[in-house]
């Protein structure tokens, strides 16, 4: 087939263009017959550009345009012309086209859904048809944010001598946090590769053969829940580092996004961002991952468990645990209904009640008000700043539950109030760092790692793991960005003893850490350097540049939160050949 190529893409023309002759390719957008004049608006990945028609004189242009439908591909020759009726709201909005000549390169059915920025389709047909959605200019525009975050980071990182190194999607299965994708072999019957869920081994022991600067992007894949901001494959910049410890990795990694966030957004970013240890981020903000753009910060009260007669306050004091609060400013006025809404917000992070306190019309009003005497509530109100319209919410509970009630108590007062709308157009970055060496998994009975097996002790708490590892602390670093985590990584264990024994400490049997863990303690017998590194979730990024908060707008063909891609139908069956081939039977239920 042949047609006239395009001289302009349809975002390009502008008022010095006007008299000249052009050709536009592109998909039309809308036909609108006025009578006196036709308008078409032309669109492709670039812009929006009106054609016109004068029906009085061009009759037989007018007749054939009638064709002309929605999502039809087109060529159209004419001449740049300024418009009467200017449309300030696009970049090409002050001129049109006066075409001679139009000719269809290709007819379409009529689209399930509007192709415009501002449709309230289901996500679901969205998605079925994603080649359509992907035609609206605001998931465009996130593609093109999405490329240039790549440009960034393979200049950023070329220029500070780092390698992009690919490593294996077929690896071993190594599940360490969440479940792995198998893939079965064909050869070896009975027998699995995995798809990595990070290529962290791979990593480290290309430090181990001296690349000392290593970065990619890399596809990683988990099987685990998804959310809003969790899809089973999904994107990392992976970085890994030789002769380092924390702070100049950190330094790398903050001098990345302050490029980033200079380039795209043209915002200065403050460097260094701010430390804040674990323990600090759950008493201050309840959280591993706070956002730190706005205070409401936890306030711990649990002296006054001596100083009342509440049983729930004597009770969690007695068994070790923690009281504290947040002051919810200005709240004192919320009914009992939504008073019985946040308890029950709270209960779905475990907590068993929650206590509350208004402070309005200068009463002190609360289901608990018999057991506070005078003195509890002046030391409440010095605590905790209050002043009248104020609301204090209340938990008592084991450390680590205490805080995180409060924490997400205190996302879910900053959207009811409307603080996320305030801070929406700010940054804050910031790293949590100290974090435990590991955490107690009750239902396996066993210490798992917090960040991942392979992290790095402090030096000054080796010798905890031997008398008290739960309060060992690791070499790890979270970097988050307004309350999400958008990184992760750690200085790694770079001696075999030291690796034995954090397996050892993680149940490990000295027969499975041979299995599954042989090569890497090896590898760490025959000088592996001093190493660490992070991964950035390059889709989380994504989505903080382009301001949206679901996964699936920053990923050309996502799949849906339970696992599915609506456009082709995978998941799917497979002919038994297949399964015979790989030695599979499917069990039937
Ligand atoms: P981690 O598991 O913290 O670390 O992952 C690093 C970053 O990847 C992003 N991320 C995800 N994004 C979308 N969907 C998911 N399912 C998902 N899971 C993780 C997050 C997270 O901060 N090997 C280590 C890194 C290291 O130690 O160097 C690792 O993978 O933004
Ligand atoms: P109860 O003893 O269950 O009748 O609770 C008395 C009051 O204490 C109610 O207002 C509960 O919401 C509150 N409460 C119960 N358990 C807790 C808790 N763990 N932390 C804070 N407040 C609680």
């Amino acid at each position: 087939m042949s047609f006239p190529r395009r001289s302009n893409t349809c975002g390009e023309l502008r008022p010095e263009n006007s008299g000249e002759k052009v050709v536009l390719n592109g998909w039309i957008s809308t036909v609108r017959d006025m009578g006196g004049l036709i308008f078409i608006d032309l669109r492709d990945r670039y812009g929006i550009t009106q054609l016109v028609i004068h029906p009085e004189l061009q009759p037989e242009l007018a007749a054939r345009s009638k064709e002309l439908k929605q999502e039809f591909v087109i060529w159209a020759k004419g001449t740049a012309r300024m418009r009467e009726n200017p449309n300030q709201r696009i970049p090409t909005g002050l001129i049109e086209i006066l075409i001679d000549e139009f000719g269809i390169l290709n007819t379409a059915e009529l689209p399930p859904f509007e192709i415009s920025d501002d449709i309230e389709t289901n996500e679901e047909l969205r998605l079925k048809y994603r080649y359509l959605d992907l035609r609206r200019p605001i998931l465009q525009k996130n593609f093109i944010v999405r490329n240039n975050v790549y440009q960034v980071v393979h200049s950023y990182f070329a220029d500070q001598n780092f390698l992009e190194i690919e490593t294996p999607v077929l690896m071993k299965s190594t599940p360490e946090g969440a479940r792995d994708y198998l893939v079965p072999s064909r050869i070896h019957k009975g027998k699995f590769y995995a798809l990595p869920q990070s290529p962290q081994l791979y990593k480290q022991i290309l430090m181990m053969s001296g690349f000392d600067r290593y970065m990619q992007i890399v596809k990683c894949f988990r099987d685990e829940d998804l959310r809003s901001d969790r899809q089973p494959e999904f994107t990392q910049i992976d970085v890994e580092m030789s002769f380092v410890d924390r702070e100049d990795l950190q330094t790398v990694i903050e001098g990345f996004f302050a490029r980033l966030w200079k380039e795209q957004l043209g915002v200065q970013i403050q460097t260094p961002f701010l430390r804040m240890s674990y323990h600090d981020a759950m008493e201050n903000y309840g959280s591993d991952k706070p956002d730190l753009r706005f205070e409401m910060k936890i306030k711990t009260i649990s002296e006054i468990a001596d100083k009342t007669e509440f049983k729930v306050f004597s009770d969690t004091a007695e068994a070790g645990g923690t009281i504290a609060l947040i002051n919810a400013k200005g709240c004192g006025n919320y009914s009992r209904k939504q008073l019985d809404e946040l308890t029950e917000f709270a209960k779905k992070y475990g907590a068993k009640g929650l206590s509350w306190i208004k402070f309005v019309d200068g009463q002190v009003n609360s289901p608990i008000a018999k057991f506070l005497s005078e003195e509890n509530i002046a030391y409440l109100r010095s605590t905790a700043e209050v002043e009248e319209g104020d609301l204090l919410l209340i938990a008592a509970d084991a450390w680590t539950r205490c805080y995180t009630i409060l924490g997400a108590l205190r996302l879910e007062i900053a959207r009811r109030t409307g603080i996320f709308e305030k801070v929406k157009n700010t940054y804050s970055f910031h790293w949590v760092v100290d974090f435990p060496m590991f955490e107690y998994d009750a239902e396996e009975n066993r210490y798992i790692a917090m960040h991942h097996p392979f992290t790095s002790p402090m030096d000054e708490d080796l010798h905890l793991l031997d008398s008290a590892p739960d309060k060992a602390r690791a070499k790890a670093y979270d970097i988050i960005l307004n309350g999400a985590e958008v990184g992760g990584g750690s200085i790694r264990i770079h001696s075999n003893d030291t690796q034995q024994k954090i397996f050892k400490l993680l149940g490990m049997s000295e027969e499975e850490t041979e299995l599954k863990f042989g090569f890497l303690l090896d590898a760490l017998k025959f000088g592996a350097p001093p190493h660490g590194g992070i991964a950035l979730g390059l889709d989380r990024i994504t989505m903080m540049l382009t301001g949206t908060d679901n996964i699936r707008d920053v990923i050309a063909f996502p799949k849906t939160t339970s696992g599915l891609s609506l456009m082709d139908g995978c998941p799917s069956l497979v002919d038994d050949k297949q399964l015979n081939e790989l030695h599979i039977n499917i069990v039937k239920d």
